[in-house]
């Protein structure tokens, strides 16, 4: 009888003090299993993405370039820049933005001590279109859904579109850069949830410098919105 009331009073002890909450014998995993496990699942993501793009059929672009440009840069960060779609080095080297507008994209982001390595760089499409011409509305809507994915599976806080191609094709045609240009915008891509923000594409500055000083309001809201995630 004193045994039992012991125990009826040592479980109500339990209750009280909620031990469920307090002892659990499973051990504890100490080791940041968490994060590694994202990120060699962002990796596989990314190359199935890969595979999937590689495996497209009848496709003109492809037909004719020399290698698929899929993208550059850390797939951790937290910034994604968007460009048009590669150009005659960039087909060449498989990598985005590593010609001249490419030189001009690395000072702007290293303007707001950013660079390449620390940023993802990708395009709307994944080929070189023959003679540099931009990508057909047929031809990006082929690759929407390719960016689209890539996007998710990065999954950034920050998403910048380089020049109206890339607008175009992700805001939609009822859009123009000059008023698009230089706000925040708040956006979702399947999960991911993202500021996104429009800015003139280089190529474009190389050819109207007078609208860097525009471009430079706009490197100066990433460089800001990027410090706030930051805090
Ligand atoms: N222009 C783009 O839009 N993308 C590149 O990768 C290079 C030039």
């Amino acid at each position: 009888m004193l045994k039992k009331n012991k125990s009826i009073k040592l479980l109500n002890y339990y209750k009280l003090i909620n031990h469920n909450l307090i002892y659990n014998n499973k051990p504890i995993n100490r080791y940041k299993k968490e994060n590694y496990e994202i990120s060699k699942d962002k990796v596989k993501k990314l190359e199935l993405l890969k595979k999937e793009i590689l495996n497209i059929k009848n496709c003109n672009l492809k037909k004719q370039a020399k290698n698929i440009v899929f993208s550059d840069g850390n797939p951790k960060s937290k910034i994604m820049l968007i460009g048009e779609a590669p150009g005659a080095n960039e087909d060449q080297e498989g990598l985005p933005f590593v010609g001249r507008a490419g030189q001009l994209l690395d000072k702007m982001l290293s303007a707001i001590d950013l660079d390449r390595k620390k940023v993802y760089i990708s395009n709307i499409v994944n080929y070189r279109p023959p003679e540099n011409r931009k990508p057909t509305n047929e031809e990006i809507k082929r690759y929407l859904p390719f960016i689209t994915k890539h996007i998710e599976i990065i999954n950034p806080k920050i998403i910048v579109l380089l020049g109206s191609t890339a607008m175009n094709a992700l805001i939609g045609n009822e859009v123009v850069i000059s008023k698009m240009r230089g706000k925040w915008i708040e956006r979702k891509f399947g999960n991911c949830k993202a500021s996104l923000i429009i800015t003139f594409h280089p190529a474009f500055l190389m050819r109207q410098p007078a609208q860097k000083k525009m471009a430079w309001i706009d490197l100066k809201m990433i460089r800001d919105k990027n410090n706030n995630l930051n805090i």
